[in-house]
């Protein structure tokens, strides 16, 4: 029994000693040192090369080490009749909602407009709202989006969240709808002074974070995209930024990453980037869901956070 550790963005060191030290009869390698293949029963991964899992003959489940498998699902020899579990961890939730909560205050209390006074030299208090004054509409209410919405209504903000059935989280009022052109988000965004995505990267909300979608928008909206650079269309956020339209953008996630360095994200005076880093899987926390899946799996018990592949979520 042998399980694959693939990714070439993780330290694969912590994950091995912790699912090492849980399942001892387990043995462990690590890419691109894959051994005979036959002997590989799980895979744990983030961005796997395409075909590797493939070319695994006896594997019975894959692991993400993220939440999100878009990256998994675009490979079309990925073999179809093997489980994809999806990372749930209350570390990568608790990091995510850090981030959002982080970057809502930051726009909301003016943060960034007030450093760039203190460059200058320039003493300007300016108009303050309380959260209870500005809405933050989340896309996505999932594991992230649910927990980022309850943690942003504590602090009094109205929050309103979309995703594809409705969710009832205390404090907050659901939209829901499968697309861009129902009903439910056409209701909640006129209404959104901050908008944060966290939704999946699924053919149905690539590109969703569009002009079309700005302009519905109140003028001077923030945006926050944590989920996936593919939700963004970055032209569109640029001319919306020059027109007023999006007042500044926080961006975890690009086309491109790393983001190239002649990117006008970069020095765009309305832009706050950080390196994909808005949550990251640590082992310390996260290996404990790897290790929970195995020993169901071994167990013939049901696994929990599978991936259903027509949803691509
Ligand atoms: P999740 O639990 O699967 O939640 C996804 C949410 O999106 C659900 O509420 C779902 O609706 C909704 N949704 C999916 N497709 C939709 C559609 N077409 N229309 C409306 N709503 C839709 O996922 P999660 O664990 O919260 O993670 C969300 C994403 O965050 C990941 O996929 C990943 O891309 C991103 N992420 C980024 C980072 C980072 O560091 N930047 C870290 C972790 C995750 P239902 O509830 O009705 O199914
Ligand atoms: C990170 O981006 C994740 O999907 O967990």
């Amino acid at each position: 029994m042998t399980l694959l550790f693939a990714s070439t963005f993780d330290d694969p060191s912590p994950w091995l000693a912790e699912i090492t030290r849980a399942l001892p009869a387990l043995e462990t390698r690590i890419y691109p040192d894959v051994g005979e293949r036959a002997d590989i029963r799980y895979a744990l991964v983030w961005k796997p090369e395409p075909g590797l899992l493939a070319s695994l003959p006896n594997l019975e489940v894959i692991f993400s080490l993220g939440a999100g498998v878009d990256a998994l699902l675009v490979d079309p020899t990925l073999p179809p009749g093997v489980p994809l579990v999806r990372m749930v961890d209350h570390g990568l939730t608790e990091g995510m909602t850090e981030y959002v909560v982080l970057h809502v205050l930051a726009w909301h209390r003016q943060l960034h407009a007030y450093r760039s006074q203190q460059g200058e030299s320039r003493w300007r208090p300016r108009a303050e709202l309380l959260a209870r004054e500005r809405t933050v509409g989340i896309l996505g209410m999932g594991t992230l989006g649910s927990d980022a919405a309850a943690a942003l209504a504590t602090l009094r903000f109205p929050v309103l969240g979309w995703s594809r059935t409705p969710k009832s989280v205390p404090g907050v009022q659901a939209f829901a709808g499968g697309s861009a052109t129902e009903a439910g988000l056409g209701e909640m965004l006129p209404r959104c002074d901050i908008l944060v995505n966290l939704l999946p990267l699924t053919p149905a909300t690539l590109g969703i974070l569009n002009r079309r979608l700005f302009a519905a928008l109140p003028r001077g909206a923030y945006l926050i995209n944590a989920a996936r650079g593919g939700h963004l269309v970055e032209d569109d956020l640029l001319a919306a930024l020059d027109a007023g339209q999006i007042a500044g953008a926080t961006l975890d996630v690009f086309h491109r990453e790393p983001l190239p360095p002649d990117h006008p994200f970069w020095h765009h005076p309305k832009v706050v980037v950080t390196p994909h880093t808005a949550s990251v899987t640590h082992a310390r926390t996260a290996a404990a869901a790897v290790i929970d899946g195995i020993r169901r799996h071994r167990a013939g018990q049901p696994l929990v956070n599978l991936v259903d592949r027509t949803r691509g979520y």
